[in-house]
């Protein structure tokens, strides 16, 4: 399987996704000192982490870190499971044209990245 990485508007795909972050878990939006620049943050991770999808080693150590951060903010597994459902609704919006195969492995690769953040891997809603 191979996502097609350049139909995915990246920039919008991190707005949409925090937008519906916040609707699902409101108390969420006062976590966040600038939103600007962490949806760019985010876009860079998540650019990142989809270039080296199949180099296991180099994720390690870059998720892990971004694990630990996330965990002494105080965020827990109910955040991650929330942030699945945002990052799958961030997906179709920002990338309509790809397909359900690509969704899939998306979902497969967002249940790693929590995975190395050290929660528990999250789970397929069906
Ligand atoms: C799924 C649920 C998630 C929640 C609820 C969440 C929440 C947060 C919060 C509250 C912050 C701190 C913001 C601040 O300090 O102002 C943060 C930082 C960050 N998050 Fe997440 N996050 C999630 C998933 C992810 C994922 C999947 C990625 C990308 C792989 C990611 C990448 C980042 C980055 C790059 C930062 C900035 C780290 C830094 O300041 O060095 N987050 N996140």
């Amino acid at each position: 399987m191979k996502i097609s990485v350049s139909e995915v508007d990246f920039p919008k795909a991190a707005k949409v996704f925090y937008e519906s972050l916040f609707d699902l878990v409101l108390h969420l939006r006062e976590r966040f000192r600038a939103l600007g620049s962490q949806q760019q943050m985010f876009e860079i991770a998540l650019k990142t982490v989809l270039k080296n999808k199949d180099n296991d080693q180099a994720l390690d150590h870059y998720l892990h870190l971004l694990g630990e951060k996330h965990k002494m903010l105080g965020l827990q597994q109910i955040h991650m499971e929330r942030g699945r459902v945002a990052f799958l609704y961030s997906i179709k919006e920002a990338a309509p044209t790809i397909g359900e195969d690509d969704v899939a492995e998306l979902d497969q690769i967002f249940s790693k990245i929590i995975e190395k953040f050290g929660y528990k891997p999250t789970q397929s809603a069906s």
